[in-house]
């Protein structure tokens, strides 16, 4: 039996708003008999009105049903396949069909639809309204309350609302909350666009009178950002943009939108701040305030704000939304008599919870990761970030409740209350993250391992809110390019990325200097202060790195194409420093933490010019891969030049005549070997090299950020794979498991955030959810489970097979859900065989290469659940 499963629009499964360019489609086979193949898809599109009978097979649909019609076409392609409609109207539902025939002459056929937003809502019909006093700073500022009621007298057949704000909103209907999703409108370049949600809010309207409420916080837009009291960067002015579409049965439509009509009240949500948190007074509440019926004469009007943001682009990214719900798992008093819940887990969130107590009484909640050596609690490494929530109980019942416009990173909290007593059941930690389907599985024989993956995971949940964030708690929380760049291969292997990165790289071309230079963060709000600089070697370089990721991850060729500008740009940027083929100048963050670095320098000892000629070559590269792909064939004739211009004067300024890499560092032989920028006949002394300069070292790693994502994958392409499984069970520090030794639930920013005798590396710099070092997730994946995809064929459509085992480590498993399907990999060395077993999703091919073997012995096979392989 043939059929289809997952059947996506632009990455979504039904998405409503879809911007006004021709969708793409994805589909997925499923077969209960192996070596399945595509030979060919038919896909149909149709408009609203005329609808195909459910199931029916696109062939016997009517023409005048169809807007636009492949015919049979003989292909494999099945991820991300573009339809040929020019234009799609605004605010219209559409639904696709595609046939599938397969090469075992079965058909399949899958339905799916789509809905059109209002394109780049060039000219609203509503006002930008805003409850706040004018001229009055944010940070002291409430959040209003909004409202406008309004009566519906017809049948509504579809009712759609669209919103944006300066800030961060929320929007209530008849005292309902519209939609799951939080921290709205998300972070973008506000200044270049920000993003719209579509809501259905068809089944909440009433007949007769409604209440639409609104309200909002600082958010991105107006909070601090950054740690030099940087508020405010885009605007001053916080305010809100909303339209609700109604369509009638009688074929008639109104718009009921923000205007002067609305009426705005003070608010209980006293202040709310991205790093500070939030204060609620919950006796300041109106009761009824978002339903009908209220009344609100002594409500005043709102004022109309000129807002600085002119492109309302439709969602880009994922929703972000809550998660895993955990409760405490201890409650703890301290040395110095806090008491502290636990949650035992470090999460990026806020806590939801129902107190009972009387008018006044209060409830402050901080927030923390970790005790300190005396098992206190410890908010040094938030340094001015104040993660405080402050409630003030209305005393009429039990009363629930959660912060709206802000978000913590923490594992602890210490409750201090005051005429309240409570219980930890009272208490859960809501996790917050963008909505990524998880999309990956890896479980191995050592259980310290999968407590690492784990953590990986978690810290990508932690740090993967809208935009990728360095870290959750401190006060940065901004989106660092060179952590990015260093984690994104793992990230698009653990979950479905491929919209989170699309809306990131958007941005990052919106915030590129007009030369071409790219800031350190991306939504840059650094941009336009003098001294700022910006453009680090591997930083920058999430321009190339992370476009090329996410192409290969998800066949994602029109991203390539949209970013293809900002690739170039940026290689352009670097040739314009004048190194003549060498990049030697300019301030660079150098291989970030390495421990190599001087005491007191966070910049480890491989010469930063050596770095960024690496990048450089690097990043040339993939402009030059990324030309391949695209068919550019001009960029491919002048940058071939350049590559290899750049290759050579790295092998004259940075390898003796011998063939010895002149810096001794184990980050200057990984790019080195990496990037392929030695003679082939000097890489043996390379790697023999690196070898011994972490053996020298205890068998340990001294690499930072920049060296630390390739260390293992070189040492096991060159021969050295019993190393690098070495470096990867080691549990001393430093080392992937020293962290989880110390009971670690997520990625460290430092190798020794907590020092052997408990005592921290350091309080400014010290974040125990940064996902850098998380980057050994891809090799985890590509090198232990051994799955991997063809060096020219995205999205795993010719999967390589190649699992390698190592000393200490007898078990392997992995799953991992690409754009094809399942693929799953679990094998066992005992002590006489190796024995692999393997899925192959429908409509792949694999090639498995087994250990011991030479790579001409591989074996190709085709798709099919449970195939067995023992050496
Ligand atoms: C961040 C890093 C970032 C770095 C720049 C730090 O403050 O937390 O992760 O990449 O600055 O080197």
């Amino acid at each position: 039996m043939l059929s289809l499963y997952d059947l996506t629009c632009e990455h979504e499964e039904s998405p409503l708003g879809l911007a006004l360019k021709t969708p793409r489609f994805s589909w997925k086979l499923r077969s209960d008999t192996a070596n399945t193949l595509q030979a060919a898809y038919r896909l149909q599109i149709f408009c609203e009105k005329n609808l195909p009978e459910t199931g029916n097979d696109a062939a016997d649909s009517t023409d005048k049903t169809v807007l636009w019609d492949s015919g049979l076409i003989s292909s494999d392609a099945s991820v991300l396949v573009k339809c040929g409609l020019p234009v799609l109207e605004p605010e219209t539902q559409y639904t696709w069909q595609v046939n599938v025939n397969d090469n075992q002459d079965r058909t399949a056929v899958g339905m799916g639809s789509f809905e059109t937003g209002l394109g780049n809502w060039e000219s609203p019909i509503g006002k930008w309204i805003t409850g706040d006093a004018a001229g009055v700073p944010t940070a002291d500022l409430a959040s209003p309350l909004l409202r406008k009621s309004f009566t519906i007298e017809k049948t509504v057949t579809r009712a759609r609302l669209y919103v944006t704000a300066q800030g961060v909103y929320e929007v209530s209907l008849n005292g309902k909350r519209v939609g799951e999703d939080y921290m709205t409108p998300g972070w973008t370049s506000y200044l270049n666009r920000i993003q719209y949600q579509t809501f259905d809010i068809t089944a909440s309207l009433l007949a007769g009178e409604n209440a639409m409420g609104a309200s909002f916080g600082n958010g991105w837009f107006t909070s601090t950002l950054g740690w030099q009291d940087n508020r405010e960067i885009y605007g001053k002015e916080r305010a809100i943009l909303a339209e609700l579409h109604l369509s009638y049965a009688d074929g008639s439509t109104e718009v009921i939108a923000t205007d002067e009509s609305w009426k705005s009240h003070d608010g209980p949500t006293l202040c709310s701040e991205i790093y500070h948190g939030e204060t609620y007074d919950a006796r300041l509440e109106v009761c009824g305030w978002d339903k009908a019926g209220l009344a609100d004469a002594d409500w005043q009007p709102v004022r109309t704000v000129q807002p600085v943001v002119t492109k309302l682009i439709p969602q880009e990214g994922e929703s972000v939304r809550i998660h895993e719900m955990l409760k405490p798992v201890e409650v703890i008093t301290t040395p110095d008599g806090d008491t502290v819940l636990d949650f035992g887990q470090n999460i990026t969130g806020f806590v939801r919870f129902t107190v009972d107590g009387p008018e006044g009484a209060t409830l402050t909640l901080e927030h923390a990761e970790v005790f300190d050596k005396d098992g206190n609690f410890y908010l040094g490494n938030m340094r001015s970030a104040k993660n405080l929530i402050h409630y003030t109980l209305k005393g009429k019942g039990p009363e629930t409740w959660n912060p709206k416009f802000t978000f913590q990173g923490f594992r602890l909290v210490r409750i201090k209350t005051e005429n309240l007593t409570w219980a930890a059941e009272q208490f859960t930690a809501c996790v917050l993250h963008s909505e990524m389907r998880t999309s990956a599985s890896f479980t191995c024989a050592r259980p310290l391992v999968n407590q690492l993956y784990k953590n990986i995971i978690w810290g990508q949940k932690g740090n993967f809110l809208d935009v990728p964030t360095d870290c959750p708690q401190r006060d940065e929380r901004l989106g660092w390019t060179g952590d990015a760049q260093a984690f994104v291969r793992t990230a698009c292997t653990n979950m479905d990325a491929a919209r989170f990165f699309t809306k990131w790289l958007h941005d990052l071309s919106a915030d590129q200097l007009p030369d071409g230079g790219v800031p350190f963060v991306i939504p840059d709000v650094f941009a336009g202060k003098p001294d700022q600089a910006h453009s680090s070697a591997a930083w920058g370089d999430a321009a190339t790195i992370c476009p090329w990721t996410v192409y290969r991850c998800y066949n994602e060729k029109e991203l390539l194409e949209e970013q293809f500008p900002s690739m170039k740009k940026w290689v352009d940027w670097i040739t314009a420093q004048g190194g003549d083929g060498l990049w030697n100048i300019g301030f660079h963050f150098g291989d970030w933490l390495g421990l190599d670095a001087k005491p007191d320098s966070y910049i480890g000892a491989t010469p930063t010019d050596l770095i960024a000629t690496a990048f450089y070559a690097y990043s040339t590269q993939l402009l030059l891969q990324a030309a391949a792909v695209l068919g550019y064939r001009e960029e491919i004739a002048a940058y071939e030049p350049l590559h290899q211009k750049i290759v050579d004067r790295f092998r004259a300024e940075f390898v003796t005549p011998n063939g010895r890499l002149a810096a001794p560092t184990q980050t200057g032989h990984v790019l080195a070997l990496h990037f392929d920028l030695l003679k082939e006949a000097d890489r043996p002394r390379a790697i023999k090299d690196l070898a011994k300069l972490v053996e020298d070292n205890d068998t340990s790693l001294t690499t930072g950020f920049v060296g630390t994502p390739y260390l293992c994958h070189v040492l096991t392409r060159f021969g050295r794979h019993d190393l690098a499984g070495k470096l990867l069970l080691r549990e001393k520090y430093p080392s992937w498991l020293y962290p989880v030794t110390k009971g670690a639930t997520t990625i460290w920013e430092h190798w020794d955030g907590i020092k052997e005798d408990g005592s921290f590396w350091s309080a400014d710099m010290n974040s125990f959810n940064h996902y850098a070092y998380g980057a050994i997730g891809d090799w985890l994946f590509q090198v232990v489970a051994g799955i991997d995809m063809d060096a020219a064929v995205p999205a795993y459509k010719k999967i390589i097979v190649r699992p390698q085992p190592f000393d200490g480590m007898p078990h392997a498993e992995a799953s991992l859900e690409t754009p094809y399907g399942t693929v799953r990999s679990s094998w066992t060395v005992t002590d006489d065989a190796f024995k692999l077993s393997l899925d192959i999703p429908a409509n792949t091919t694999a090639t498995v290469f087994l250990p011991g073997k030479a790579d001409h012995e591989a074996i190709e096979i085709g798709s099919g659940n449970g195939q067995s392989f023992t050496v």
